[in-house]
């Protein structure tokens, strides 16, 4: 396992502070995440990855992989220009611009799906359609959160909550000249983008573990209920795609599954390691540098403050990752352009030295950086760019 040392080696002539993705953590993850994929195909989350390069080595690196699933359809277009096919644009897209561009694509018969989950949606849909003169692939997105004890377990997306309403945007959508119905989805976040091993909150974990055991059994039934009605009714679905890394292990078990999102898995930022069901390296990370020593065991560092999207609380800080040991201060935590690190363990640190650190989340990273440094075998073998070096800024 790379340790202080070897990064410190191999990032020793890059400019600080700088973000890195370790070519051999990668194939590790991806072989990891292929051998979990129980013979379904897997989407690659983009939002998880904002790389194109890094997108293309994950693609071609095992026929599992199959599509794209975008955030926003600039994106999308993006990626298409790219030579990606197959794009599933997975939150609705309302801008009447961003439609147009869509229709563009939809001309030239690429395939770039977009999601709906009301009469509105189509409504908005057919009307595009009908000025720019092409039909629409849309994705059924059918809610999968539960309510238990008065709690609501899952996040606040599609309305649609009943096999009812589902056949009922999906008659409509068949009704349709505008539109083909390409794909249902179903996004477990309460499965897929909860933790539930957090060492910082023990007794929570349990309580989690039993909440997600229960809302699964629920969310499986459903999804197999909704699926095998629309079949009943002679409609032919391209792909019918559910999770995300951290339910990898079991959407992939169900039978009526074609495909499992995975973003966040390759790169393993720092909320990946508190899942119960698998455990995996971190493939990409940032280095900072210390540039001053205020007092004994704490580095000040230059930039560092990359705070990650969601319900804020600590573990959407960056994860100080190396060395062993190396914290945050709780009074400062990471700063806008300057970071603490409080370190009292064996390495001498001096000015100069690196603190190596992650992201607590996945694709947000590459928006804080040009680059990605490549690491492979402990050196440096070139630079990806990301989104962001692109000079592309989606979301
Ligand atoms: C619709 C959808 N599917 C899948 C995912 C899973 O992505 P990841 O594997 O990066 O956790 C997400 C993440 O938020 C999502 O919004």
């Amino acid at each position: 396992m790379p340790d202080y040392d070897y990064y410190k080696e191999a990032l020793k002539n890059v400019t600080k502070p700088c973000a890195f993705l370790n070519l051999d953590v990668l194939a590790e993850n991806i072989h990891d995440i292929t051998g979990k994929s129980n013979n379904k195909k897997i989407r690659i989350a983009s939002k998880s990855i904002r790389s194109v390069a890094v997108l293309k080595t994950i693609l071609n690196a095992s026929p599992v992989f199959q599509g794209i699933m975008c955030f926003t359809a600039d994106e999308a277009v993006y990626l298409n220009g790219h030579g990606f096919d197959d794009l599933l644009i997975a939150y609705p897209v309302w801008d009447t611009y961003h439609l147009k561009q869509i229709a563009k694509l939809r001309r030239d018969n690429h395939i770039i799906t977009v999601m709906i989950d009301s009469i509105e949606h189509i409504d908005r849909l057919e009307k595009a359609a009908k000025a720019e003169h092409c039909t629409f692939l849309v994705c059924i997105d059918i809610d999968l959160s539960s309510d238990f004890f008065g709690l609501h377990f899952g996040v606040h997306r599609s309305p649609i909550k009943t096999l009812e309403h589902a056949m009922a945007i999906i008659n409509r959508a068949t009704g349709s000249n505008y539109l083909q119905i390409d794909g249902v989805m179903g996004y477990e976040a309460q499965i897929a983008g909860v933790t539930d091993n957090d060492p910082n909150q023990k007794a929570k974990n349990n309580v989690i573990r039993f909440l997600k055991r229960k809302s699964s059994a629920e969310l499986i039934k459903k999804r197999d209920m909704i699926i095998k009605a629309i079949k009943r009714k002679g409609i032919s679905l391209r792909f019918v795609n559910g999770g995300g890394t951290g339910s990898l292990h079991q959407t992939s078990r169900e039978t009526e599954v074609t495909e499992v999102t995975v973003g966040s898995g390759f790169f393993n930022p720092g909320l990946f390691d508190y899942y119960q069901a698998f455990k995996r390296q971190p493939a990409v990370g940032f280095a900072i540098e210390i540039t001053r020593i205020p007092t004994s065991h704490i580095y000040t560092c230059s930039g560092g403050g990359y705070i990650a999207s969601g319900a804020t609380g600590h573990d959407k800080q960056p994860h100080v990752y190396l060395p062993e040991g190396a914290k945050l201060i709780a009074n400062e935590g990471a700063g806008e352009v300057q970071t603490p690190i409080y370190y009292a363990g064996k390495i001498q640190l001096t000015h100069g030295d690196p603190i190596i650190m992650r992201h607590s989340k996945a694709g947000e990273l590459c928006e804080r950086f040009h680059y990605l440094h490549l690491i492979q075998n402990g050196r440096i073998i070139g630079k990806y760019t990301t989104y962001r070096g692109d000079n592309q800024c989606f979301l």
